[in-house]
C-alpha cells in the first residue's frame, strides 16, 4: 500500500498549482435567505456550484478535491433542514456519480456513515467502486465528517490491528487509518460564506495547509473565486517550520541544478 505523507515528517514537494484543495462550502443559507428563499433553496443551488468547482478545479490542473458537506454537528439542525440535505444527497448520488464516472473522476466518501440510511451507504459504495480507477480528479465529499471523529476512529482501528502499539506509535503508524489516507494532505484551504474558522474539518490534514477565506456564499462561488484563492496560495511562502533564508538557499541551488542537468539526465518534474 502506498503511504500517506506527513508534512510534519518530511517537507512536501510543493508547485504553483496547488495538488490538493480543501474548501468549506459555507453560506449556502444566507444566499437563500438574501433571496427571500428557504434556508434549502440555497443548498440546492449549492450542489450546481460543487459541479462548476470540479471543472474548474480540473481545468487547473488540481488533482485532489475535497468538499465538506456536512459535518458531525450539522445534526443539531432542524429535522426538516436534515432530511432535506439527506435527500439532495440521495438524488445526487442516484444522477451525478455516473457522470462523475464518464468525466474521468475518482468519487470517495469521507465521514462516519453508519449514521446514514442503508440505500445511502450502497449508493456511496458502488460509486467508489465504480470510480475507482479513475485518475482525472479525486473527489471527495465530507459527510457525517468531524476531524475529532477522524483522529478518533484511526487510533482505534490502529490499535485493534495493532495491539502492541498501545504503549508506544508515531505519526507513520496513525496516519494510515485516517480517513483520507489516499490523498496527500491539502496545499489550499477555502472557506466561503465569511466566517474564519475550520468547524472540526479536517483537523489532522490542515497541519501545513494554506488557509483561504472569502466572503463569497458558497452557492455564488465560480472559477473566478478558486482564481483568487489559488492567486492569494502563489503568493505564500510555504516554509513548513524553516526560515526564508533556508527556503531561497534552497531555491538557488535547484535553479542551478535546472540550468546545468546532468547530460542523459531526466527531468522528473515534468512527469506528475
Ligand atoms: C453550508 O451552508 C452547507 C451545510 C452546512 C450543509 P449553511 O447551511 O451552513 O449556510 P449558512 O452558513 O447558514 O448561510
Ligand atoms: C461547516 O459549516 C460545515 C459544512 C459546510 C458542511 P457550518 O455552517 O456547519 O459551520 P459553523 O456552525 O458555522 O461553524
Ligand atoms: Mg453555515
Amino acid at each position: 500500500m502506498h503511504l500517506p505523507s506527513s508534512s510534519t515528517r518530511e517537507i512536501p514537494k510543493t508547485d504553483i498549482i496547488p495538488k490538493h484543495v480543501a474548501i468549506i462550502m459555507d453560506g449556502n443559507g444566507r444566499w437563500a435567505k438574501e433571496r427571500f428563499m428557504p434556508r434549502v433553496a440555497g443548498h440546492k443551488r449549492g450542489v450546481e456550484t460543487v459541479r462548476a468547482a470540479i471543472k474548474a478545479c480540473i481545468e487547473r490542473g488540481i488533482s485532489y478535491l475535497t468538499l465538506f458537506a456536512f459535518s458531525s454537528e450539522n445534526w443539531r439542525r432542524p429535522a426538516e433542514e436534515i432530511s432535506f440535505l439527506m435527500q439532495l444527497f440521495i438524488t445526487v448520488l442516484e444522477q451525478e456519480v455516473v457522470k462523475l464516472h464518464e468525466n474521468g473522476i475518482r468519487f470517495k466518501v469521507i465521514g462516519d456513515l453508519s449514521k446514514f440510511e442503508p440505500k445511502i451507504i450502497e449508493f456511496i459504495s458502488n460509486g467508489e467502486k465504480m470510480t475507482a480507477a479513475n485518475t482525472r480528479l479525486t473527489l471527495t465529499i465530507a459527510a457525517n465528517y468531524g476531524g475529532r471523529w477522524d483522529i478518533m476512529q484511526a487510533v482505534r482501528k490502529m490499535l485493534v490491528q495493532h495491539p502492541n502499539l498501545k504503549d508506544n506509535f508515531e505519526e507513520e503508524d496513525l496516519i494510515q487509518y485516517l480517513s483520507i489516507n489516499y490523498a496527500p494532505e491539502p496545499d489550499l484551504f477555502i472557506r466561503t460564506g465569511g466566517e474564519q474558522r475550520i468547524s472540526n474539518f479536517l483537523l489532522w490534514h490542515l497541519a501545513y495547509t494554506e488557509l483561504y477565506f472569502t466572503d463569497t456564499l458558497w452557492p455564488d462561488f465560480s472559477a473566478s473565486t478558486l482564481d483568487l484563492a489559488i492567486q492569494s496560495y502563489q503568493q505564500r511562502e510555504r516554509r513548513f517550520g524553516r526560515t526564508s533564508e533556508q527556503l531561497r538557499t534552497s531555491k538557488t541551488i535547484n535553479k542551478m541544478r535546472k540550468i546545468s542537468p546532468k547530460k542523459n539526465s531526466i527531468n522528473i518534474t515534468h512527469f506528475t
